[in-house]
């Protein structure tokens, strides 16, 4: 078991990581809820079939009275409606404001319970059990919850802390290889930002990673969880530090947008680390032999490392309408080496369109 912390004062919390640690919500609940009568479980049928038991036996076990509530899989019910019938779900169980909800699934279910328990009567307790690798490296750090409002993601949310996160490695083996890169791309990209000690383990050890082999996989998740949880604690809201970890993101979002969200996330972070990475390569601040790294531990995670099929003049249009683009120029989180980033207000938008459109990068 490894524990990280979030630093937030009275908002304070910590990560619990390791393998078999589900059973163990009832207890750990119990601790820091001495004397709730129930609680709601948020999740989807399919991960409440796979783990709801162990979860509940462990929740009986302490007292509580369990509430379930299901929410349909998959990002499209991320949205205010779902959000309405969960309301109407704690109404029906007489949820109070000391009754916890506990929202297991991967971030489509942290989110939209996360932001349920932030805004159902002003705020209930939230105890996260992230069961994708990247909701344990990601999403479930960090406070920030979301639902979906027309074409635009997460564009309503609220910060809302938890109490606890419980990130199962064992949970992780149930999960298609697809979802395993996804989180991957996330990991690797804490290695870029912060860490080369632990790229250059995650170099070594990728295979085992995939294929689940602890203690490694216990490794990279909390190394992972513990750079996250480092810089949110020092920018809870977002205004400073906690924009590097957008390393990737600023083409990553536009390409994702520019497909209409078929190409997912991880893949798209991948392909913008290694564009962001080529332009500050072109500017002479990262050598190509760094790039090179980037591409091959990509490459062995499952990710792509070239532009997709998508429309360039789509991706060129998200960026602008992002925001990002002010007088031709754009916010990019640029590499200096591979551990090493920093915030560059001003590249030139007109170079980081001929990187996205070049091959050779
Ligand atoms: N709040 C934040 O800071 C933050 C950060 C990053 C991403 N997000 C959000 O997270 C969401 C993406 O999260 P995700 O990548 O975890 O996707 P997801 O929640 O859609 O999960 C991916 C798929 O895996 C399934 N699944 C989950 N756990 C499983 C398990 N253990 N075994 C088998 N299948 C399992 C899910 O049912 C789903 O089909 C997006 O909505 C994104 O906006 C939020």
């Amino acid at each position: 078991l490894r524990t990280v912390r979030v630093s937030l004062g009275k908002r304070s919390y910590e990560a619990r990581i390791g393998h078999d640690l589900l059973g163990w919500a009832g207890k750990w609940l119990r601790q820091v809820m001495p004397s709730a009568e129930k609680a709601a479980l948020i999740t989807n049928p399919e991960i409440d079939r796979l783990y709801g038991a162990m979860v509940k036996q462990g929740l009986e076990k302490e007292g509580f009275k369990i509430a379930t509530l299901l929410v349909p899989e998959g990002e499209e019910h991320k949205t205010l409606d779902t959000a309405a019938k969960l309301y109407a779900g704690l109404q029906a169980v007489h949820a109070e404001r000391s009754t916890p909800i506990l929202a297991m699934g991967g971030g489509v279910i942290g989110d939209l319970a996360g932001f349920v328990a932030a805004t159902y009567m002003r705020g209930l307790p939230l105890v996260l059990l992230p069961t994708t690798l990247l909701a344990q490296v990601d999403s479930s750090l960090g406070g920030k919850t979301a639902v979906d409002h027309g074409p635009v993601k997460n564009n309503i949310g609220v910060f809302h802390q938890p109490l606890l996160v419980i990130a199962d490695t064992f949970a992780l083996r149930s999960l298609p290889q697809a979802e395993v890169s996804n989180g991957l791309a996330e990991v690797i990209k804490y290695g870029m930002i912060r860490d080369g000690a632990f790229f250059k383990l995650l170099e070594k050890n990728i295979e085992k990673i995939r294929a689940f082999e602890d203690p490694l996989l216990e490794e990279a998740v909390a190394r992972s969880a513990a750079i996250k949880a480092a810089i949110v604690s020092k920018d809870e809201r977002d205004a400073g530090i906690r924009n590097i970890l957008n390393f990737g993101h600023t083409i990553g979002h536009a390409v994702e947008s520019a497909s209409d969200f078929r190409i997912r996330h991880g893949q798209a972070v991948a392909t913008g680390m290694v564009k962001a990475s080529a332009i500050a390569c072109r500017l002479g601040l990262f050598p190509r032999s760094q790039l090179n790294r980037l591409k091959n531990l990509l490459l062995q995670a499952g990710l792509p490392v070239t532009m997709p099929e998508v429309e360039m003049a789509r991706v060129i249009a998200a960026m602008e309408h992002d925001k990002k683009v002010q007088g031709g120029k754009v916010r990019f989180i640029l590499p200096r080496s591979i551990g090493r980033v920093f915030i560059a207000n001003e590249v030139s938008f007109a170079l980081a369109v001929e990187v996205m459109e070049g091959g050779d990068d």
